[in-house]
């Protein structure tokens, strides 16, 4: 347990209300405007609820309510909380991809903090990108942060067949579109599929990343598996709530928190849950942050050596209402504990092994074990070769086995206007072999990698029951999708990648028991196209889209910006 290190005059918020000068004194002054009273405030920690509330972001659409419970938990143990607006990044409305403004929110969170007088903060988030952002925000800002994520949705049913959100509506699209469903379905489908706020309910990013968040030490025990509507959720939040004060006077901070050992333990419980293939992107920033080596191998090492044990859409057959029942992230990382550092602190104040002792699985058909994983196949392969010289990557789990060796020949699309206008088009001779490739898809393509990876199956393809085939791009996929898709190419093809010299007609070789992903084309063919490569301008010339594409990194290294890796500390404002 860590001990009590601050006092009320070395909290960073006396700097502020501390001092008898003028600019204290308006700063005391304004406070008491908005009803507070001099001593809720004066000598108590102040406590930043970071909330990524709105009324477009379908996944958060509790946390307004959520923020009232961790109010109740800071207010009892002592502390004086507020709450703070932050980007809301809601995942399916959001338009390029919220991957465009993950970075975004990491500054925004940041900075909220830095600009005010806070002493540790409870972020609010889950839904996909908000939870790497807030968590990257806070590492680079290092004070004390509690992360509750907003829990997964309510499952749903329909013809008595669980539905869940991402998974499903994709494959009834297919189904929809290959003529199996009609217009009143389809229409039905869309009203009961998502039954109450709450992120995705699948095994998709949000989870995904709530689990790892967890999982590094950002979360209380047990919190990330809760689901949204469930009245255990509040009190989780109250009880963070609670604890952020201590951990303020204890100072634990991210950089207290964070080590090689729980960013490895992160790696491993997304091997073990079947996690996201986003996952790999975001770890990989948020150690960077935290200025941890961390590469995408190590996501193919841990995939090797840990099956996907969590029996969970889109690779099984449950949903994270069944996960929480099962016992929830606890009872899964008990499974893996050998495979962990359970050294590794958390916000308990407690290691990661602490807080996981005593963990049962309570259903061995959702939460499986090492020798009867839930997939034969691993949770994550990372692809080298000539079309991907840094990596790619692949979810074997949620893909089709027989295609993990396949040649074929490949139909290039340079941009997402192009598929879509295209997939359709017959005369491009699409056949199952084929092999689908998007490109100018990747952090400076897209802009942003949008969740475009599961690129559509021409129409006539899905009539005749052809449901996967091997799909390429520098686009991420949705971690609620499935099928063969190599995502992430590096580099990618808008920089000069490999992936832009590809020509449709050309043979390509995938072979992920190898780990390999080549286009069969000769060295002096691929040097004569790459001598006649042209880089396409610049897409912005201003704005937050002109500083997104000079400063974003690829993928492999996590696409944080430049500028915002782990370097000199950052000063802290002049109080003036
Ligand atoms: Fe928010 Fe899936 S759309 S978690
Ligand atoms: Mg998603």
């Amino acid at each position: 347990m860590t001990k009590r290190i601050k006092t009320p005059e070395t909290l960073r918020s006396h700097r502020w209300y501390g001092p008898n000068d003028m600019r204290s004194h308006s700063h005391r002054q304004r406070t008491q405007q908005m009803g507070f009273r001099r001593d809720e405030f004066m000598g108590r920690p102040v406590i930043g609820i970071l909330n990524t509330w709105s009324e477009m972001s379908p996944c958060h659409f509790h946390l307004r309510d959520r923020a009232e419970a961790v109010k109740r938990g800071v207010i009892r143990a002592g502390g004086f909380p507020v709450e703070l607006p932050a980007m809301s990044l809601g995942e399916v409305l959001v338009k390029p991809t919220t991957m465009f403004y993950r970075n975004f929110l990491a500054m925004e969170a940041e900075e909220l903090m830095r600009q005010l007088p806070i002493d540790g903060a409870v972020l609010l988030g889950g839904c996909d990108k908000t939870t790497p952002g807030l968590i990257m925000g806070a590492t680079s800002m290092d004070i004390p942060v509690i992360f509750c994520s907003a829990g997964p949705m309510m499952n749903s049913r329909r013809n008595g067949q669980a539905i869940g959100s991402g998974t499903h509506t994709r494959k009834f699209w297919d189904d929809y579109r290959a003529g199996n469903l009609s217009d009143a379905d389809w229409i039905e489908i869309e009203g009961i599929s998502s039954r109450s706020p709450g992120t995705c309910n699948t095994m998709g990013t949000a989870t995904t990343m709530t689990a790892i968040a967890e999982t590094i030490g950002f979360s209380l025990p047990g919190a990330s598996s809760i689901p949204a509507a469930d009245s255990a959720h509040p009190r989780m939040c109250s009880q963070a709530g609670e604890r952020i004060v201590e951990m303020v006077w204890e100072d634990l901070k991210p950089s207290s928190l964070l080590s090689a050992g729980s960013f490895a333990n992160g790696v491993e419980v997304c091997a073990a849950l079947g996690g996201s293939t986003n996952a790999v992107v975001h770890l990989v920033a948020m150690a960077r942050r935290a200025g941890i080596p961390l590469t995408i191998d190590a996501f193919d090492a841990a995939a090797r050596r840990t099956p996907v044990m969590a029996n969970l859409y889109p690779a099984g057959r449950f949903l994270m209402e069944d996960f929480y029942f099962a016992g929830g992230l606890p009872a899964l990382l008990s499974r893996i504990a050998d495979r962990l550092d359970l050294t590794a602190m958390t916000v308990t104040g407690k290691t990661l092994g602490d807080n996981i002792a005593g963990a049962v699985v309570r259903d061995e058909a959702v939460i499986c074990t090492l020798d009867k994983p839930a997939s034969s196949e691993p949770g994550l392969a990372v692809l080298y070769g000539n079309l991907c010289p840094d990596g790619a990557v692949i979810k074997p789990s949620a893909a089709s086995p027989t295609l993990m060796t396949h040649r074929g020949r490949c139909v290039v699309f340079d941009d997402h206007a192009a598929l879509t206008r295209g997939i359709d088009d017959e005369t491009l001779g699409i056949d199952e072999n084929s092999v689908i490739v998007l490109r100018n898809a990747g952090p400076v393509g897209g802009p942003g990698m949008p969740e475009w990876g599961a690129l559509p199956i021409p129409k006539t393809l899905l009539a005749r029951g052809v449901r996967d085939m091997v799909r390429l791009s520098d686009a991420r996929m949705s971690g609620t999708h499935f099928g063969t898709c190599v995502l992430h190419i590096c580099p990618e093809s808008r920089v000069g990648g490999p992936l832009a010299l590809l020509q449709t007609g050309d043979e390509i070789l995938l072979d992920v028991p190898n780990r390999r992903l080549d286009m069969l084309v000769d060295e002096a063919e691929i040097a004569r196209r790459k001598a006649a490569w042209v880089q396409p301008p610049k897409r912005f010339a201003r704005g937050y889209g002109a500083l997104f594409e000079q400063h974003v990194r690829q993928a492999n290294l996590g696409a944080d910006f430049d500028v915002l890796e782990r370097g000199e500390p950052t000063p802290e404002p002049e109080i003036f």
